[in-house]
């Protein structure tokens, strides 16, 4: 949540901030803010509303110049989204200038402590909270801007990532991070500071992630000067060259993220298996798996924990594994995991899935686990994320940035990742026959251009869409891998839509849901030809029988379900397993198409952030 970024050098700074932050809008976008210093004066412009607004209000009521500034697009948690809780924020002085991405859940007593001293806040922000604090600690302690920031956050109890700098002495700018993400850009003579890659990627390919409880001074003309927040032991900058390439984080055509997202999902599910899946040896090789088989072989059982729409991947893990590799599978939202004293052991495996690799309850799901000795295997998309970092082992989705907020080729990358997972400890378990194993691997390598012919129904859909736009309530039902889909469907209509929506299993209906069904509620079913086809086309005509719109996902060629549904989108012959890569795919694109008819903002729907960096 929160997107920071931060420059010293020798560029205009207010281009690159502006630049960044429109790059990492995604992460939260209720307001906005900038510090810009010119070697004499800080300007300071901070609004409601998205990068756009304050860009417009930034040009026309302050001096955007100066080559030092910070810059943040915020999700709010502490105070409503308004122009005074807007980052940037001064310490009382005026001399400290902070951004923050994360929570200070300490705030409060520290607040009170700082009150009784004189410090008077002009927000109802935590960050405004620290700023004052870092100043109080460098005034009491006669210490420099580093060390204030180190003595400061040892007293604060939350996550952060957080950029300050000190007007009265600005070669310096001072991060350390804690729970939420901070990378550090090297370019010639000049530094960069975002909450992740893309805002610098343009000007250099150098950067170094903090690591938690890191901290770093990064000063013109100087390397960077790492520690550890908690011992002032020094810390080396590992500086990674980023493979993060400019048109990957631009639209490229398209006119939202999300639809040129939906439609990289045949490339990116290509690049999820290629150098994994060797048909041709009829070999699945994870180094990440062949390095730790023993630990999966001798488990007890895989619990998945993830949230949203990962957690939707997991619980179609649940159903491959069980199949294939004949190993329990419990699958838990994280949030319920972390809290709910579950029991774990060193027989256990767990898998955490995470698009971003931060959000924060997965991230402690993983800690709780690893604290009990269970192996910790994570399924990430973003490379060197908290996640990755935090699991024993694990596999990269290689999906490429995903910035629309609704996650769409995340979801059927894991789902990959995840089966070649399944399919290779099947192999190994001996609970596939050879034969199976083989055609399998072949289906699987043909998924792409399966996907690419189901985003061939588009125009479909979008005919479809422009029936439904206007609806106030749908229901999703499938059955067994597809129930998952369903839920998934759901989520996304909802989530950017705004049109409540519900998945269920199909035969559930009869326990509730059914109740809703009328003619103006739109069902959306999936009846692929594999996986209870008999039983959900009986589902199908219990809907019928009230009216109720259907809207039906089938497989090429289907007679049966036609005859009863209201619209159907066909997709090409797979085997049930791999049905939710396809099958999702038109309620991406249904769930798109209703949002935009609507007018509703599709990569940046209300309230929510890509990285949830707080419980
Ligand atoms: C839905 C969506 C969210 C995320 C959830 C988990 O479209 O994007 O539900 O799936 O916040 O995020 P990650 O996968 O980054 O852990």
């Amino acid at each position: 949540m929160c997107g920071i970024v931060g420059y010293i050098g020798h560029r205009d700074a207010y281009p690159i901030l502006i630049k960044g932050l429109q790059r990492l809008e995604y992460r939260g976008y209720d307001s906005a803010g900038i510090a810009l210093f010119d070697g004499e004066n800080l300007s300071l412009s901070k609004t409601k509303g998205k990068v756009e607004d304050l860009k417009n209000r930034a040009e026309t009521t302050i001096s955007t110049n100066g080559k030092l500034g910070l810059g943040h697009t915020r999700w709010a948690t502490h105070g409503v989204p308004n122009d005074t809780n807007s980052h940037p924020h001064y310490s009382n002085s005026g001399d400290l200038v902070i951004i923050h991405n994360g929570i200070i859940e300490n705030y409060g007593s520290i607040k009170t402590a700082l009150a009784k001293r004189g410090y008077t806040f002009t927000s109802d922000t935590d960050t405004e909270v620290l700023v004052n604090l870092i100043e109080e600690v460098k005034k009491k302690e006669g210490v420099k801007l580093g060390k204030a920031v180190q003595i400061a956050l040892n007293q604060v109890v939350g996550a952060y990532a957080i950029a300050v700098f000190d007007r009265t002495k600005p070669d310096e700018i001072v991060v350390a991070k804690l729970g939420s993400p901070l990378a550090i850009g090297i370019g010639e003579n000049e530094y960069f500071i975002a909450s992740d890659a893309s805002p610098f990627i343009e000007f250099t390919n150098n950067a170094v992630y903090l690591e938690d409880e890191e901290m770093a001074i990064v000063r013109i003309g100087k390397e960077i000067k790492m520690r550890k927040i908690k011992d002032d032991a020094i810390a080396y900058p590992n500086i990674l060259e980023l493979q993060l390439n400019l048109e990957e984080i631009e639209k490229g055509g398209y006119e939202h993220f999300m639809l040129k997202e939906i439609y990289e999902q045949p490339r990116a599910i290509m690049d999820t298996y290629r150098g994994r899946l060797l048909a041709d040896q009829g070999i699945i090789k994870m180094a990440g798996i062949d390095q730790n088989l023993e630990k999966f072989l001798n488990a007890n059982r895989i619990i998945i924990v993830a949230c949203g729409t990962s957690w939707h991947a997991g619980l179609v893990a649940e159903y491959i594994f069980e199949d294939m590799a004949r190993i329990p599978v419990e699958v838990e939202y994280a949030s319920e995991f972390r809290y709910r004293n579950p029991v774990i052991t060193d027989k256990d495996v767990l898998i955490a899935i995470s698009q971003s690799g931060e959000t924060a309850d997965t991230l402690a799901a993983i800690k709780l686990a690893k604290e009990k000795g269970a192996f910790v295997f994570g399924v990430c998309n973003v490379v060197g994320s908290s996640i990755a970092r935090e699991t024993d082992a694990g596999a990269y989705t290689h999906a490429g940035p995903e910035i629309g907020v609704a996650s769409t080729k995340a979801f059927t990358t894991q789902i990959t990742v995840l089966t070649l997972l399944a399919m290779r400890l099947a192999q190994e378990k001996g609970t596939f026959s050879q034969s199976k194993f083989h055609e399998h691997l072949t289906e699987l390598e043909s998924i792409p251009a399966k996907v690419e012919k189901t985003l061939k129904s588009n125009p479909l859909v979008k005919e479809i869409s422009e029936i439904y736009k206007d609806s106030t309530n749908c229901l999703y039902l499938g059955r067994g891998y597809n129930f998952p889909v369903a839920l998934e469907g759901a989520l996304k209509l909802k989530e950017i839509s705004y049109i409540h929506a519900e998945g269920y299993p199909a035969a559930e209906m009869k326990h509730g849901p059914i109740a809703l069904i009328d003619e103006q509620m739109p069902v959306v079913v999936i009846a692929t030809k594999k996986g209870h086809y008999e039983k959900v086309v009986s589902n199908i005509q219990e809907i019928k029988s009230r009216k109720g719109r259907i809207i039906a996902i089938v497989t090429e060629g289907d007679k049966s379900v036609k005859e009863l549904a209201d619209h159907v989108i066909e997709i090409p012959e797979t085997s049930e397993s791999l049905s939710p890569l396809l099958t999702t795919i038109p309620l991406q694109l249904l769930s798109y198409h209703i949002a935009v008819m609507r007018g509703c903002n599709v990569d940046q729907p209300r309230n929510l952030a890509k990285s949830v960096t707080v419980e």
